[in-house]
């Protein structure tokens, strides 16, 4: 397995990976798949220093994706990001995940990001546990912040330092 920045030509894997998670879980509150086209916007706010997009690769085949994207546009939260990791639902659990974070956190080490903030939907065992592998602690838990298939989720808010 190796890791490296996503380009263009990756994006068709991201959407198709991160698809099956729109459309089969709550750890995602996006409800529409996406197109290449239409995710076209959120892979243009990658700029390589605080905010990154790196890929897991088993030969030519993307098995897992890693980010760290805009926490909140006012521009004093600028050195905050916010990460999510999404790993192609057949290849799960076999340290695809721990290899995309150890990459990006080390990636921006440097960058001027200051702080790294998760959501995650309640309960994802393995999400949460990656996260406080890596470092993160738990900020607290927003009740009911989320609606979908039928019913209210909660999310866990958890941080860690970069720098
Ligand atoms: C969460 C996710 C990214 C983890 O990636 P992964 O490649 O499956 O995980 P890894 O094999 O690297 O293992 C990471 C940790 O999760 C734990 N884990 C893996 N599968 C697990 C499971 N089914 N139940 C509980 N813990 C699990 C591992 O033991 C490991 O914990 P450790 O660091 O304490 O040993 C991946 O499962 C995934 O894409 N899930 C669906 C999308 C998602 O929830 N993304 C996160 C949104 S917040």
């Amino acid at each position: 397995m190796v890791t490296r920045p996503a380009t263009g030509a990756d994006l068709a894997a991201i959407v198709a990976i991160y698809n099956h998670y729109i459309i089969t879980s709550p750890c995602t509150f996006d409800i529409e798949p996406y197109t290449t086209h239409t995710r076209q916007p959120w892979f243009g706010q990658f700029d390589g220093e605080r905010r990154r997009c790196l890929v897991a690769t088993d030969g030519d085949t993307v098995t897992g994706y890693a980010c760290s994207g805009e926490f909140k546009t006012k521009p004093a939260y600028r050195t905050s990001v916010e990460v999510s990791v999404y790993v192609a639902h057949e290849t799960r659990h076999g340290g695809i995940g721990t290899a995309l974070y150890s990459a990006l956190f080390d990636a921006l080490r440097g960058s001027g990001a200051h702080r790294a903030y998760a959501g995650i939907t309640q309960p994802n065992e393995a999400s949460m546990a990656l996260h406080r592998r890596f470092g993160f602690h738990d900020v607290g838990v927003y009740r009911e912040v989320g609606y979908k298939f039928d019913r209210y989720w909660d999310v866990a808010w958890l941080e860690r330092n970069l720098d």
